[in-house]
Order: structure tokens, then C-alpha cells, then sequence
């Protein structure tokens, strides 16, 4: 299978500490990966230096062949579309124009949108659950219907590599279930590459086909989601016990914290 992304020995730091701590792994094409780990362990940071947010202290992120960079930002924008966490749009403009700003890496310098533009921007906002929206301020909007909002946006640059920081942590369950359905249909059927950050680890034991667990800038696992999310490995990380639950006759598994 070939690669969507290498990461190979990045360190990142903001000042004295070192945040990230020589990481090195390879996303396949058509993976749906999960980055889990605690709060601070970098996993904004790792997404960050992802998509050329930050620059690594050292080490190469490539997708393709091409070090990101060396890649101009509207090549990258056509390949890696990024929800992040804490967005920071202060202005107020309408919902609709912030998803269309999506389309911006497909556009000509001084033509304007295109019939093409505005049937993407559509289909996305539907497909979102956020086209009720369109009309409506973006600072008027609550924070879960701004996460469907900003999907929106990201899917409508059309990229390769979605990558997603925290995208169900403002959402109802109903909305839950539908981003993370939306992604792994995006994920099948248009073969696009994820790359979540998740603190909801039946979410990720669900939808995930491999898991990141981190802790403390570094990469303590990398592998399918049964195999990383074990007892062991969840209170190692987490200093919680936890039970795993199997119902075989459903294939369904269930991790429990214990709260005693
Ligand atoms: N802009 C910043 N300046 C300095 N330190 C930061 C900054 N952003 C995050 N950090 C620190 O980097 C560490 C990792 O943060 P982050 O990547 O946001 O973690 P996570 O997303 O896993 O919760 C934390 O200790 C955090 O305090
Ligand atoms: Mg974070």
C-alpha cells in the first residue's frame, strides 16, 4: 500500500521543552487513524506540524514525495483540508461564505466561484447536516453546529488527507454518530485519508482502523485498535483501570472505566 504521509524524526518545541520527541511513523493511503493520548501529550501540536502550522525543529513531513515544507500553501490546501480544535475566525461572516472560503486552493487568481464552487459548497454542507445553517453569522452559531460548519469548509477543499483535531468534542451524540459516519463513508468509498485526535476511546475502538497512543510527546503504540487499546496500555497512559467488554454473538466491544 502505498504512503499518504511520512513523519520521520520530528522533534517540535514552543520554548524550553521539547513537546514532541523524535516521532516517526507512515500513514497509509485510505488509513482512518486515531491519535489518542492525554490532555498535553502534543497531539494538537503533531497536527499542527502535519499541515505546516508549525515548522519541526527537525525532522520531514512528506506527502507524496514532496516535503510540506517546500509544498506553496494552496498545493497543500488542495492535498490536507485540517478542523482544528480552536478555530479562530473573529470576523462575522455568514456561514455559506466560510465554507466557500473552502474552495479557495481551487481557484483562479481574480475569477471569481464557479457553478462548480457553489455545488460543492452544497453538497458538503448537506452532507455536514449544516446547509440549515447557511444564512446565519458564524459567530452566531454554537460550538457543535461550528464543528459541523468547519468540516464543511475542510471537505469542500476536496483534499486527500482530512485531518481532524477533536472534531465530536462539542457535539451531541446524534451529531457524533453522524461526523463519524460521514468519515468513514468518505473514508470507503472515496478512499480519503483520516487522521483524527479522539478522547473517546469506544469511538476510536469503533471507527478507527489503527491507533496512535501517545503520551508525553512520544508514540507508545501504533497499531490496530485492539491491539493498542488494551488494560495494560490504557492505564499505563491514563493511570485508570479499565474492563474490556466482549459481546461475541454482537462483535461489539465495550472498554469501562472502573470508578472504584
Ligand atoms: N502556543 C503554545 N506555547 C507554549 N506551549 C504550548 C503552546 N500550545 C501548547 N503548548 C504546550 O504543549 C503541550 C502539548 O499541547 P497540545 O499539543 O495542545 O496537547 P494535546 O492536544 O494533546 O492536549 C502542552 O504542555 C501545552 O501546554
Ligand atoms: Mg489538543
Amino acid at each position: 500500500m502505498s504512503s499518504a504521509m511520512k513523519i520521520e524524526n520530528i522533534s517540535f518545541k514552543y520554548t524550553d521543552n521539547l513537546i514532541l520527541r523524535d516521532l516517526n511513523f507512515t500513514v497509509d493511503k485510505g488509513e482512518f487513524l486515531g491519535i489518542l493520548g492525554p490532555n498535553g501529550c502534543g497531539k494538537t501540536t503533531l497536527l499542527k506540524n502535519m499541515c505546516n502550522l508549525l515548522k519541526p525543529l527537525s525532522g520531514n513531513i512528506s506527502v507524496g514525495n514532496e516535503n510540506i515544507s517546500k509544498t506553496s500553501h494552496k498545493e497543500l490546501a488542495k492535498k490536507i483540508a485540517v478542523v482544528h480544535q480552536f478555530d479562530n475566525i473573529s470576523f462575522d461572516f455568514s456561514v455559506h461564505d466560510i465554507v466557500l472560503m473552502g474552495r479557495m486552493p481551487h481557484q483562479r487568481r481574480f475569477s471569481g466561484e464557479t457553478k462548480k464552487d457553489y455545488e460543492v459548497v452544497e453538497r458538503c454542507m448537506k452532507v455536514t447536516d449544516s446547509w440549515d445553517l447557511r444564512d446565519k453569522k458564524i459567530l452566531q452559531i454554537s460550538g457543535g453546529e461550528r464543528q459541523r460548519v468547519m468540516l464543511a469548509r475542510a471537505l469542500a477543499q476536496e483534499p486527500e488527507i482530512l485531518l481532524l483535531d477533536e472534531p465530536i468534542s462539542h457535539l451531541d451524540i446524534k451529531h457524533q454518530i453522524n461526523i463519524l459516519n460521514l468519515c468513514k463513508k468518505l473514508n470507503k468509498e472515496d478512499n480519503l485519508t483520516i487522521i483524527i485526535t479522539i478522547h473517546d476511546i469506544n469511538m476510536a475502538l469503533k471507527y478507527c482502523k489503527k491507533i496512535i497512543m501517545m503520551n508525553n510527546g512520544q508514540i507508545e503504540a501504533y497499531d490496530k485498535p485492539e491491539i493498542v487499546l488494551t488494560k495494560e496500555n490504557i492505564s499505563n497512559i491514563y493511570d485508570i483501570g479499565v474492563d474490556i467488554i466482549r459481546n461475541k454473538d454482537k462483535n461489539i466491544t465495550y472498554i469501562v472505566p472502573k470508578t472504584e
